[in-house]
């Protein structure tokens, strides 16, 4: 199968937006300045991920709305994780050898047993399921992917939040030596994301150890990462070092950089633009038409209660 330039897949204006974006910002380093255009994959060596895709399996075929799996090479070539890169194209690459066992997500906060959680052991102790979820970017692609993970409830009641714990903060790794993109000095590191508690408790909101029937691949956010299907990709936060239930509203690396352009929610909503794009359509990877956006990426059915009596359009 070809392979994918993030320049094929996101219309230009968006794909262009985000990094003027980021130049207007004054992000952009004499570092980043140097990676120019973005490079072709077939220029890259072959990596050990063309295995991945390889010997890559799924249980499912579609989605619960028909929507056919996107393609393995596709999900794991056009990544977003600035810690490696700010293209989508080359993360794969850069993350290759990224050290990711062993690993231990500390669990703690305001909650009655905190404890370390190794990696190893939580995939013995939550055997994962697979879940196949629409991933809807803020920017305005989209990818269908089936995940292997369990459900983060089931390690929030391990840790038993306390009365006052109202939401939940993620952390990912810093490793300045390990994701060169650390060096960049315009973001504050580490990544940080947050969910309200009864988010975090809700069935669909998963940490994911694997997709496409194998451990999670580091481009994609090894060991384990969060996916929250209704929520921009964003919320997603890859390689988790650390979770912590908290009484404030956390601030995200994206809320603290642009909290004009990357709301706490981040519910997919296609009736609230963002300030430089609509976000009433998306393009799917491996599609050529676009398709409207769907409230909620289309599980509103089981996540709008969560929002009864807020406005959504203040509370992007
Ligand atoms: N997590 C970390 N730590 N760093 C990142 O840059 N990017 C987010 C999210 N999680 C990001 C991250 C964004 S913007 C998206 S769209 C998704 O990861 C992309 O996930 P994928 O590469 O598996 O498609």
């Amino acid at each position: 199968m070809d392979k994918i330039r993030s320049s094929e897949i996101t219309p230009e204006h968006i794909y262009l937006g985000r990094r003027q974006f980021l130049v207007g910002a004054g992000a952009l380093t004499a570092s980043l300045v140097f990676l120019g255009g973005c490079r072709r994959l077939s220029e890259l060596a072959p990596t050990p991920e063309a295995d991945f895709c390889g010997s890559a399996t799924a249980g499912a075929t579609s989605d619960e709305l028909g929507d056919p799996l996107s393609a393995c090479d596709a999900a794991t070539h056009y990544n977003n994780f600035y810690e490696f890169s700010l293209e989508k194209d080359d993360v794969a690459e850069l993350a290759r050898g990224f050290k990711t066992s062993p690993w231990t997500v500390q669990v703690g906060g305001l909650v009655n047993k905190p404890k370390t959680f190794d990696v190893d052991d939580l995939r013995r102790n939550f055997p994962p399921e697979e879940r196949v979820y629409r991933m809807r970017c803020v920017e305005a692609w989209s990818v269908v992917v089936p995940w292997l993970g369990f459900p983060l409830a089931k390690l929030l009641k391990e840790v038993e939040p306390t009365s006052k714990a109202k939401y939940v903060r993620f952390e990912s790794l810093h490793d300045p030596k390990q994701m060169p993109g650390q060096k960049d000095r315009s973001f504050q590191w580490p990544y940080i994301e947050g969910l309200r508690l009864d988010e975090a408790m809700h069935d669909l909101t998963l940490l994911a150890t694997g997709m496409y029937g194998k451990p999670m691949p580091p481009q994609n956010g090894a060991p384990i990462r969060l996916v929250v299907p209704w929520k921009y990709g964003f919320k997603n936060i890859k390689s988790i070092v650390k979770i912590d239930l908290v009484e404030e509203m956390p601030t995200s690396l994206w809320t603290a950089f642009a909290p004009q352009e990357y709301g706490f929610y981040a519910n997919v909503n296609p009736d609230v633009s963002h300030p430089r794009w609509s976000q009433s359509s998306e393009r799917r990877l491996g599609e050529r038409a676009r398709r409207e956006t769907i409230p909620f990426n289309g599980y509103a059915e089981k996540v709008a209660r969560l929002y009864e009596g807020m406005d959504l359009r203040t509370s992007y």
